[in-house]
């Protein structure tokens, strides 16, 4: 019995008879290997004509599928590592030269010059328009001049230590490319405002160290991002972009004690970030100024 059955094992694998092999004749594998091979290359095609369908269809100055607006994310410079905290000892001279070298570096696209020579002078306080129309496209757009000197005591131009060495440091802020945003309206320029940011220190125990913020100086006047460098219309239709930003000056911060600061942008028609997303529209750091 236990032969038999080996037997017609064998004979299933390779049968010599009818020269099968695992039940089939040679031409019956051949037409299943063809189907198959025909099969996946018309899988290929499909794929391939779908993608080259899909790619024609985008265009390459602006995005075709876009989130409804929303509340686009802050950074402050200068940033000296992943987590914003900006601690230094007035005493230590490299301790602070190296935010203000940073502050060097992210504002030298901004020299008067070089905005002079890539950008136009805009009418402030209104948008910049430069739409299509319809299928013909205006590229290249021009961008907005935005002048290093307009931060003054911030500009690193007549105090080239950005503050940091008097202890009455200067924080730059930007807000995030958002292509399309307009960010207010009736004419009425967001802008931002700083203080002190509401942390947790124990189970449903908060703090604040509003006391401790001291008096501040906002530059451009009121801490605005003029309407003229609005709408953005991407890195390929607008190259020389150069983003607006707000300096913030801090006269008279407490030394010798962490302080909490959060800036939020202020804007008539961007709602400011829910719990949901703490990041939007606000930016947090902390500051700490040693004098010993
Ligand atoms: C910008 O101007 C500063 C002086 O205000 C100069 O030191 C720096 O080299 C300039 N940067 C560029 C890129 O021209
Ligand atoms: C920026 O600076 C350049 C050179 O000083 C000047 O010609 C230009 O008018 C300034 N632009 C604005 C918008 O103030
Ligand atoms: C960008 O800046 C360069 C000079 O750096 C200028 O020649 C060019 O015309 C500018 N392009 C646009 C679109 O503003
Ligand atoms: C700053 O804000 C105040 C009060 O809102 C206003 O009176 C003043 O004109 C503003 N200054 C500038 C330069 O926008
Ligand atoms: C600076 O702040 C301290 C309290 O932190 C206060 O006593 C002092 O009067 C302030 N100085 C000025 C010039 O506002």
């Amino acid at each position: 019995m236990a032969k038999d059955g080996d037997n017609s094992w064998k004979e299933y694998v390779w049968n010599p008879r009818t020269r099968e092999f695992l039940g089939r004749t040679a031409s019956s594998w051949g037409l299943i290997l063809l189907f198959y091979l025909v099969f996946y290359i018309f899988l290929a095609g499909m794929f391939t004509l779908t993608m080259y369908v899909m790619l024609q269809t985008l265009d390459d100055h602006k995005p075709t599928w876009q989130d409804r607006l929303s509340t686009p994310g802050m950074v402050i410079r200068p940033k000296a590592d992943e987590t914003y905290e900006i601690v230094y000892n007035i005493q230590k001279t490299e301790s602070w030269d190296l935010y203000a070298q940073a502050l060097d570096n992210f504002l030298s696209p901004y020299n008067n010059t070089i905005q002079a020579e890539k950008n136009n002078e805009c009418k402030p306080d209104q948008y910049f328009e430069q739409a299509d129309s319809g299928e013909v496209k205006n590229n290249p757009k021009r961008s907005c001049q935005f002048n290093r000197t307009i931060l003054e005591d911030c500009s690193g131009v007549n105090d080239r230590y950005y503050g940091y060495q008097d202890g009455r440091p200067c924080i730059i802020i930007k807000l995030n490319r958002v292509i399309g945003m307009l960010p207010g309206k009736d004419g009425q320029a967001p802008f931002v405002t700083c203080g002190a940011k509401r942390y947790k220190i124990g189970k449903d125990e908060w703090r604040e160290d509003s006391e401790k913020i001291g008096e501040l100086l906002y530059f451009p006047p009121n801490g605005t991002f003029n309407l003229m460098y609005y709408p953005y219309y991407g890195k390929k239709a607008q190259v020389n972009y150069s983003q607006p930003l707000v300096a913030v000056k801090f006269l008279n911060i407490t030394t010798n004690e962490d302080v909490n600061i959060e800036c939020r942008i202020n804007a008539n028609n961007i709602p400011i970030g829910s719990e949901r997303d703490k990041f939007a529209g606000r930016v947090s750091f902390k500051l700490r100024i040693n004098t010993i």
